[in-house]
């Protein structure tokens, strides 16, 4: 079985969620949404994703920025297996009902609360937890980077407490400061 998968919000993370799935052999893109047409929006209709509208006032936007679109995100939701929301912070809250509306499971990302979902995901710390869950939210990149590391240190020492300096980059290109 293909999982149709929809990808709500092609941002800095949509796009690479988006991108994995077109790489992986049982799962299909269905299409990705977004608010704007802009260059990210025209990327995705060079990349052959089917685009759709987000917020429907806005369609006529995408016509005069001469980008095609598939339709609208209620469509694309209703279509999907699962639903990735790769929206900026607290759309994702604002974005459940949609997917509960139509019965789509959904999968959020760490800059949503922890309390919108059923439980919070990371592959090495617990993933069994999320088998069968509607609502999923990845942890923040800085706890899965530490659950990858304190999950096995936990399993074969205990962990009692961890004291961490986090060393990142500054902000995604589209960020200037
Ligand atoms: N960047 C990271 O390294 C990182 C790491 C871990 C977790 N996260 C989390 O991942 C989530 C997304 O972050 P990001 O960095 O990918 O943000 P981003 O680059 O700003 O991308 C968000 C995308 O969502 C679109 N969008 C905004 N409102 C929307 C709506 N109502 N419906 C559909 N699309 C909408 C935006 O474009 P339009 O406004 O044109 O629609 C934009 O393309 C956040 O929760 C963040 O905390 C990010």
């Amino acid at each position: 079985m293909t999982i149709q998968v929809a990808v709500n919000g092609y941002g800095t993370i949509g796009k690479r969620v988006a991108d994995a799935v077109t790489a992986q052999p049982d799962m299909a893109l269905l299409g990705v949404a977004k608010t704007s047409p802009n260059h990210e929006a025209a990327l995705a209709v060079e990349n052959g994703y089917p685009l759709y509208a987000a917020v429907p006032e806005r369609i006529e936007l995408f016509e005069a920025a001469g980008i095609d679109l598939a339709g609208e995100v209620d469509e694309l939701v209703a279509a999907a297996d699962i639903v990735v929301d790769a929206c900026p912070s607290g759309i994702g809250a604002e974005n459940r009902s949609l997917y509960e509306a139509h019965d789509t499971p959904a999968l959020y990302q760490g800059g949503e609360d922890a309390d919108i979902v059923d439980v919070s995901f990371n592959a090495r710390g617990n993933y069994a937890a999320a088998t069968g869950a509607d609502h999923v939210r990845v942890v923040s990149c800085n706890t899965t980077g530490l659950a990858r590391l304190l999950a096995p240190l936990e399993e074969i020492y205990g962990v009692e407490k961890a004291r961490v300096t986090l060393v990142r980059r500054g902000g995604d290109p589209a960020q200037s400061g």
